[in-house]
């Protein structure tokens, strides 16, 4: 029996979360954990299709936006009609700002363009097309960014063009740079986040437009920091980015208390990662991650380390 496999990368947005929904830079990176997809053609009962998603344990999807993508995604390659039983290893949290949903997404439409007997070169296009449909259902107006992590993992830096393009650049390290993750509270609805910075932004337009100018600038310093490894640089770049995204009303008390505990700690900067509402916090430190993933284990928080390597740009 043929069966067909995937993966897609989680992502953490370095900078400029938000702002990038209106056009300005954002930088991010692919983390080497993510989703990995296996599909079949099975019984199911009723016909159709059957989604398992496998966290801490295996559980059948039954929502039916969920259920609904994975129908389109079926249909672009070919495989409309037909009984398909997928099953997904999620290994970042849910709706947590890690790009689980486009991870999810990737690594579904790359097992069943295997399936379907298409090599990666092949499917390249449909995959996009298929991770953009699953992410325009979850995430109403995307920028992509999460797609493209999704995809490729590296550190790149990310820009929506007028018109639909996109501006997509591999970014040079200098050094190693030591981060660490903490889940700070559970995660909320990315949509929702966005509909409410451009709530905001149509009730205080230039207030609100001055914060993405800002968090435009600290992004476009941060791509000359990370050429030159200034840590210390970036980590103020990521506590001022911070304070731009609690300005815009996406963070949190226990966002900021987490951002807190990582400085305490050690951490040379620390920010939200993702459309906040709870979620993830990030944070650099300059040499020994231990001290900050003791703070945040005492606390009782889900952390863990991730090393942003001098070579992982494309
Ligand atoms: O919450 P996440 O991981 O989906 O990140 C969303 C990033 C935003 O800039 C808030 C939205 C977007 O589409 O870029």
């Amino acid at each position: 029996m043929r069966i067909g496999r995937g993966q897609g990368f989680g992502k953490l947005i370095l900078f400029g979360e938000h702002a990038v929904v209106y056009g300005h830079g954002a930088i991010a990176f692919g983390l080497e954990r993510g989703a990995h997809a296996v599909v079949s053609r099975g019984v199911v009962d009723g016909g159709g299709l059957r989604l398992r998603l496998v966290r801490s344990a295996a559980e059948d999807v039954t929502d039916p936006r969920l259920l609904g993508a994975f129908e389109g995604m079926a249909a672009l390659f070919g495989l409309a009609g037909e009984s398909l039983v997928a099953e997904v290893v999620l290994d970042v949290p849910a709706s947590a700002g890690l790009g689980s949903s486009a991870a999810l997404a990737v690594s579904l439409s790359r097992a069943l363009a295997d399936l379907a007997g298409m090599t990666a070169e092949e499917s390249e296009g449909l995959v996009h097309q298929a991770v953009a449909l699953s992410e325009g259902i979850f995430h109403g107006a995307a920028s992509g960014i999460d797609q493209r992590a999704a995809m490729g993992g590296g550190l790149f830096s990310f820009r929506r063009l007028d018109g639909g393009g996109v501006e997509v650049a591999s970014l040079e390290l200098a050094r190693d740079l030591k981060l660490v993750v903490c889940q700070a509270a559970a995660g909320a609805s990315t949509s929702e986040l966005v509909a409410g910075v451009a709530a905001f932004r149509a009730r205080e337009p230039e207030r609100v437009n001055a914060l993405m100018l800002e968090a435009a600038d600290i992004s476009g310093l941060a791509v000359e920091a990370l050429a030159c490894g200034d840590v210390a640089t970036l980590g103020q770049l990521m506590d001022l980015n911070h304070e731009v995204l609690r300005s815009l009303g996406v963070s949190t008390a226990a966002l900021d208390r987490a951002c807190a505990l990582a400085r305490e700690a050690g951490a040379v900067g620390a920010k939200l990662t993702g459309a906040g509402g709870g979620g993830c916090v990030v944070a650099l430190v300059e040499n020994d991650a231990g001290g900050v993933l003791d703070a945040w284990k005492t606390s009782g928080l889900d952390c863990f380390e991730v090393v942003l390597a001098q070579n992982s740009g494309e």
